[in-house]
């Protein structure tokens, strides 16, 4: 039986977790002076030893992705952390910035000079504005307490940290849009590679990462590369947050090893919720091809979860009962995806516009069951034929719903309309 394992949240229990008195109570910061009195490179290594992949959703190995920045390029180097979290049931960035901050800055800091960088940026999304405070009140005290700033505890490393707030677009969570958005243009993906390691943020070498990543960072220098790897599986080590949301007894963050099933989570969430029975859900936000009760022993690490037809994504596993239309749920997700589709390629300002329009009609009883081929033939054109994941991510939801439940859709059509009790309106509501 799998156990949780509370590293990131361990402190959450403690009323001032949040503050650098409560953080620094629980050992906060002695990571920051052991790495820097390490060589950057040896920094590197152990990141590269210890496993840690990047835990924003692609699962790229962070070691590595810092070991790519070019050694000989003279432009100064930037850290940049994705805190613009805003994937559909992707709810952990957020929590895990309200109630342990300091974590995020530690490691922000740690990550910093193993590259050797001197500034540092955390793009938030817009509208957590009360994450925006409370993570701009942790930069504030950590450089007042000189852990951020000329010359950190004592050892002539300067950093400097800048937390800057978005402005509500999903696609700024893609990391070259951030980057544009950062420089203070319209959020908009840049063509890839070159990989922001190589030309990023002004075109210099940037490192991009995500904020759960960052924050395992001090854990990693003061327990070495063993024991992340002690946890997880070969190919996924470590830990990472689960986040359980929807039909589930007990909805939040379960911190625990990579690898850990579905089923063995909702033991510890009190199960689906009383009187009824899970139907299906999604391993790592709207972006990935949802699941269902099959799929319950899982191992939720990326291998497994890639072999039974998804991705680990961003570990946000909403659950669904069988109150729920399948339709309707996808049909939310395709309006959100059209609503931020950025414009910039065809394939998915179109198609995500139709794809509504389809599953619209479906709903509204006016579908036909050739509507399902169109739904697929539009996946067709999208799927790696649009500019950046957000075309790619959403068909997911919609071809793997047709796949598990080809006749809940031909049932909208025999019936006339959804069977399902809930109120009608449209999607775009
Ligand atoms: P990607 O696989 O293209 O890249 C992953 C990372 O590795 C990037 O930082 C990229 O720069 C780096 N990289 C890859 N190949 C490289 C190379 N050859 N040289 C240097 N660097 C390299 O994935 P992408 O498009 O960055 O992210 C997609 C993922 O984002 C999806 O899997 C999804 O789960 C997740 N996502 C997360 C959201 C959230 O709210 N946290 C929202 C939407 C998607
Ligand atoms: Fe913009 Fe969508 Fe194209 Fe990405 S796939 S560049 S979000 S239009």
């Amino acid at each position: 039986m799998t156990t949780l394992t509370p590293v990131l949240s361990d402190n959450w229990d403690r009323p001032d977790s949040f503050t650098l008195e409560g953080y620094r109570a629980d050992g906060g910061y002695r990571a920051l002076r052991k790495a820097l009195a390490m060589e950057p490179e040896a920094i590197v290594d152990l990141v590269k030893q210890s496993g840690l992949r990047g835990r924003g959703g692609a699962g790229f190995p962070t070691g590595m992705k810092w070991g790519f920045l070019p050694a000989d390029n003279p432009k100064p180097r930037y850290l940049v952390v994705n805190a613009d979290e805003s994937e559909p049931g992707t709810c952990k960035d957020i929590p895990l910035m309200l109630a342990n901050p300091h974590s995020l800055v530690e490691g922000v800091a740690i990550a910093s000079y193993a590259i050797k960088s001197s500034q540092a940026f955390i793009y938030v999304r817009g509208e957590v504005v009360h994450v925006i405070r409370r993570l701009r009140k942790a930069v504030a005290d950590a450089y007042a307490a000189g852990l951020l700033g000329k010359d950190i505890l004592g050892t002539g490393f300067d950093l400097d940290v800048v937390v800057h707030a978005g402005a509500g677009a999903y696609i700024c969570g893609e990391e070259t849009a951030l980057l544009d958005s950062l420089e203070g243009y319209r959020g908009q993906p840049r063509l890839k590679p070159p990989f922001p390691a190589v030309a990023g943020l002004y075109a210099s070498p940037t490192v991009v990462n995500n904020v759960e990543s960052i924050a395992s960072v001090p854990g990693i220098i003061l327990g070495g590369a063993e024991w992340f790897t002690s946890m997880g599986t070969e190919k996924s080590a470590g830990f990472g947050f689960f986040s359980l949301s929807g039909h589930v007894t007990t909805p939040g963050q379960y911190e625990a090893p990579l690898g850990i099933t579905l089923r063995e989570l909702l033991d510890m969430a009190g199960g689906i919720r009383a009187g009824h029975r899970l139907k299906f859900w999604t391993p790592g936000g709207s972006s990935t091809p949802i699941f269902t009760e099959e799929h319950l022993d899982t191992p939720l690490d990326f291998e497994s979860v890639g072999a039974a037809g998804s991705m680990l994504g961003t570990r946000a596993l909403q659950i669904f009962d069988e109150t729920t239309c399948v339709v309707r749920a996808v049909g939310r997700w395709i309006a959100f995806y059209a609503h931020e589709s950025c414009g910039k390629c065809t394939p998915c300002r179109e198609g995500n516009f139709w794809m509504v329009q389809v599953l619209d009609r479906l709903e509204r009883g006016e579908g036909t069951e050739a509507d399902l081929d169109k739904l697929l033939d539009i996946c067709d054109n999208l799927l790696g034929r649009s500019f950046c994941a957000l075309g790619d991510g959403a068909t997911s939801p919609v071809m793997s719903s047709i796949k598990h439940f080809r006749q809940e859709y031909i049932d909208h059509v025999e019936k006339g309309g959804c069977p399902f009790d809930h109120a009608r309106s449209t999607l775009w509501a």
